[in-house]
């Protein structure tokens, strides 16, 4: 079963707690990263429990104390290795007058945040992080919070519901513009729960996109379907297609149309998915996924679609190393501020697997010959999930194995990535775990 997406879990979570009443939540991804928020939620004042407390199925129950009745926590938050989650509980705490510390571990330390500092900071918040807008940092909400109209140089779901987030705390209407549209959980998710949304495109045809919130809703609790995430579906689609003679179906993997730049992508070059039994689960589309072992030829991958693929380059450069013929992918900056630096992982990494990739400026070129590269590499994950998984995908069809040095980081996004694997007929071995 392909877990529950990240974003989707994280933002439940964290609308459970502003929600008054009990929210109910199945499906949710129970990684690293998202037991984090439920952590910090709890934190600060929230209850949030899993039932049964072990075993499947599970439901998450979260009783709220509401839009402006979180209360300060006792000690650091630690959001781990996750950026969504820091950056959207640092637009939560900019709209509270108490005193909080959000920290993370050695990846997240490294990751700017200035660019939610420098909008939520016009709410009237306090900011003081490390050099660079880095982590830990405090946050202390200003006296009199004031609602944010902020043009957002970055397609960036996390900076646009980090404003969004402390814009519900606020009186009146609060705007963001994003030079293109990123991932819209937090505009579907705040409309389930009965918040004033208006979005989509700033004029006709623009590619400008504009979110307006009316703050201080009333929030009552609510039931969420998590749907699985297309973003960890990636991995074992992207294998299903290398391992000739693969036929498999992933259910109940969102399709988002803001998310499924790869699936396009991935078609262009030739691969066999079909869409069956393609429903809606709480405001989001979901369908089940069939896919066949493919020969996949090289493509342009343009700018304009990273926003809606912006996690799967790392899988994707797996799948353009075993095509034919040159892919290009372009506008990559973003790429550079993930868990790790995937722009130069990728092309550093490949070349280590005998692949001809390089990154040049904000573009990842990789050119594949139509079968599988040489492999025997060891990879440096450098606590970066999507690196460890895509590598170990590669490992599956290269000629000789790929090893990764830390296999801790998966557990973050996709807990049972290497069980799913194994049953899929995956000889993925481990040795020397701690
Ligand atoms: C996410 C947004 C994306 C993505 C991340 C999850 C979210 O980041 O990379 O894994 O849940 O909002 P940006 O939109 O900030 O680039």
């Amino acid at each position: 079963m392909i877990p529950g997406d990240k974003s989707i879990s994280h933002r439940s979570l964290i609308m459970g707690a502003l929600a008054v009443g009990e929210t109910t939540v199945t499906g949710l991804l129970e990684g690293d990263d998202v037991l984090r928020t439920a952590s910090a939620m709890r934190a600060l004042g929230a209850t949030v429990e899993r039932r049964p407390a072990t075993g499947e199925p599970a439901t998450w129950h979260v009783w709220g104390p509401g839009i402006n009745g979180l209360s300060e926590p006792e000690d650091v938050l630690d959001m781990g290795n996750s950026g969504t989650g820091a950056r959207l509980v640092a637009g939560l705490l900019s709209a509270y007058r108490f005193t909080s510390v959000l920290t993370g571990d050695a990846s997240l330390r490294r990751r700017p945040m200035d660019r939610v500092i420098k909008p939520l900071s016009q709410t009237g918040a306090t900011f003081t992080s490390r050099a660079g807008g880095r982590l830990p940092m405090t946050i202390v909400g200003g006296p009199l919070p004031m609602p944010l109209a902020y043009d957002s140089p970055i397609a960036s779901a996390q900076v646009k519901s980090a404003v969004l987030l402390a814009g519900l705390h606020m009186p009146g209407i609060t705007t963001v513009t994003e030079p293109s549209a990123s991932r819209d959980h937090t505009e579907r998710m705040f409309k389930h729960f009965g918040v004033k949304v208006e979005c989509g495109p700033i004029a006709p045809g623009s590619s400008v996109y504009k979110v307006s919130i009316v703050g201080q809703p009333e929030l009552t609790g609510r039931r969420i379907v998590v749907p699985g995430d297309p973003s960890s579906a990636a991995f074992p689609l992207v294998a299903a297609l290398l391992v000739p003679g693969s036929e498999i179906t992933l259910k109940n993997v969102g399709l988002n149309p803001l998310r499924t730049g790869l699936f396009d992508t991935l078609i262009e070059m030739g691969a066999d998915i079909t869409f069956a039994n393609r429903r809606e689960e709480a405001g989001e589309p979901v369908a089940d996924l069939i896919v066949k072992a493919s020969h996949l030829k090289g493509v342009k991958v343009p700018a304009s679609r990273a926003p809606s693929m912006i996690d799967e380059y790392p899988i994707l450069a797996v799948a353009a190393a075993c095509a034919e013929g040159e892919t290009r992918m372009e506008g990559l900056a973003e790429l550079k501020v993930k868990e790790s630096d995937r722009l130069s992982a990728m092309a550093i990494g490949l070349q280590a697997c005998g692949v001809d990739a390089r990154a040049e400026g904000e573009t990842l070129i990789v050119r594949g010959n139509g079968k599988p590269p040489k492999g025997n590499a060891t990879i440096a994950v450098n606590l970066d999930h999507r690196i460890a998984m895509s590598f170990l995908v590669l490992g599956l069809v290269a000629e000789q194995p790929i090893t990764i040095d830390d296999e801790a980081s998966i557990a973050t996004s996709f807990p049972n990535f290497i069980q799913l694997m194994t049953d899929l007929g995956s000889a993925i071995l481990r040795s020397n775990r701690p």
